[in-house]
């Protein structure tokens, strides 16, 4: 079993989102560690509807390539003195995992299936943070695009759902609050009971 640092609910609530990595590379045996425990995330039916595609080490690095073929078409658009800046502020991530879920045909079971990768997701994320490992999910468009599909052997019925990046970090982003409970809850009979004085 491997050791917890943190508890659930201090991972849970100081994990950010890490979009700048400071390169360092992040080891196939920590990213296999992190998925193994990852995909015991609640999924109904056990139908466990997803699967992962890993490129980490010497395959992350060959990997950059198909990313800047398809991953950033802007800075195919920057005139090369931006496009050396831009270069120069770039921290790839570590390692990135791409999260496959089939796509069942019935809706029900779709949606259930895209929340149960979701919460795998989050599972994943979180033991990665109780590592040190940043991470953040992202959907940039060229995950539909069928030439990227196509290169990353993905299939029909089949879609990618998420490029999950790991990576370690430097500064730890702050200042990503989230709504405040009283603005977003509503207690089932309060106002009933306020309105006939019973509160
Ligand atoms: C479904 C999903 C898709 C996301 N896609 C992107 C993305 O494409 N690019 C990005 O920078 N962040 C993406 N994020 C990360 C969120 O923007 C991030 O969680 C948000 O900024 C809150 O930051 P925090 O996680 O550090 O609190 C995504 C998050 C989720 C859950």
């Amino acid at each position: 079993m491997n050791e917890q640092a943190l508890s659930v609910r201090d991972a849970i609530v100081n994990r950010r989102s890490i979009k700048n990595f400071n390169g360092q590379p992040v080891d196939l045996e920590n990213i296999n560690e992190i998925l193994d425990d990852a995909r015991w995330a609640p999924n109904h039916g056990l139908r466990n509807p997803w699967r992962f595609i890993v490129a980490a080490n010497k395959e992350y690095v060959k990997f950059q390539d198909v990313l800047k073929e398809y991953g950033v078409p802007k800075w195919k658009e920057l005139s090369e003195e931006d496009l050396e800046k831009q270069m120069k502020n770039f921290r790839a991530p570590g390692a990135v995992v791409f999260v496959v879920v089939k796509e069942d045909v019935r809706q029900k079971e779709r949606l259930e299936d895209y929340a149960a990768a979701s919460m795998l997701i989050q599972n994943a994320m979180l033991l990665a943070w109780d590592k040190g490992i940043g991470s953040c999910w992202k959907t940039p468009p060229f995950l539909d695009n069928p030439k990227f599909r196509e290169e990353l052997g993905v299939k029909q019925g089949e879609r990618i759902i998420s490029m999950l990046q790991f990576g370690y970090y430097d500064d730890y982003p702050k200042n990503r609050t989230r709504t405040p409970l009283e603005d977003i809850v509503t207690y089932y009979g309060r106002e009933e009971a306020k309105e006939a004085g019973e509160e």
